[in-house]
């Protein structure tokens, strides 16, 4: 799997979420390059820091949509929440020793980084940067 590499395709407009989106993708990268030189303790550390830190990210765009009553808040806080399932469940298979989770949670981390970013959090730091 391949690294991401930060672009201004992935700009959303809101500095905060981009700080923020960047770092996403340096735990991601982070965890690409190590895979397959690692041991499970570390790559175990390494998705709870992506996960939790995932966790962090969500809360904190969830209070500044709410902060300016973003229209389409709800919605917007329902994918949060699935892909943080999701996450956690992959994470739960890894740990019960289910083989080839991480090379699952790649696609589906970097599919979300890129399609998540790129739609509803566009859609979002446009509205906020609307009201600022
Ligand atoms: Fe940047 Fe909606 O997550």
């Amino acid at each position: 799997m391949s690294t991401l590499e930060w672009s201004d395709e992935l700009a959303c407009g809101y500095e905060d979420f981009d700080n923020d989106h960047k770092h996403l993708l340096g735990l991601y990268n982070k965890l690409c390059v190590s895979l397959g030189k690692i041991d499970d303790d570390q790559i175990a550390d390494m998705l709870e820091e992506l996960i939790s830190y995932t966790g962090w990210h969500f809360r904190h765009e969830e209070r500044i949509m709410q902060e300016y009553e973003y229209p389409d808040y709800f919605e917007h806080k329902q994918v949060h929440d699935t892909l943080v399932s999701q996450a956690k469940d992959l994470y739960e298979q890894f740990m019960d020793g289910v083989e080839g989770i991480p090379e699952q949670l790649l696609p589906f981390l970097k599919n979300w980084l890129v399609e998540h970013i790129m739609g509803l959090d566009k859609k979002n730091g446009q509205f906020l940067s609307e009201q600022q």
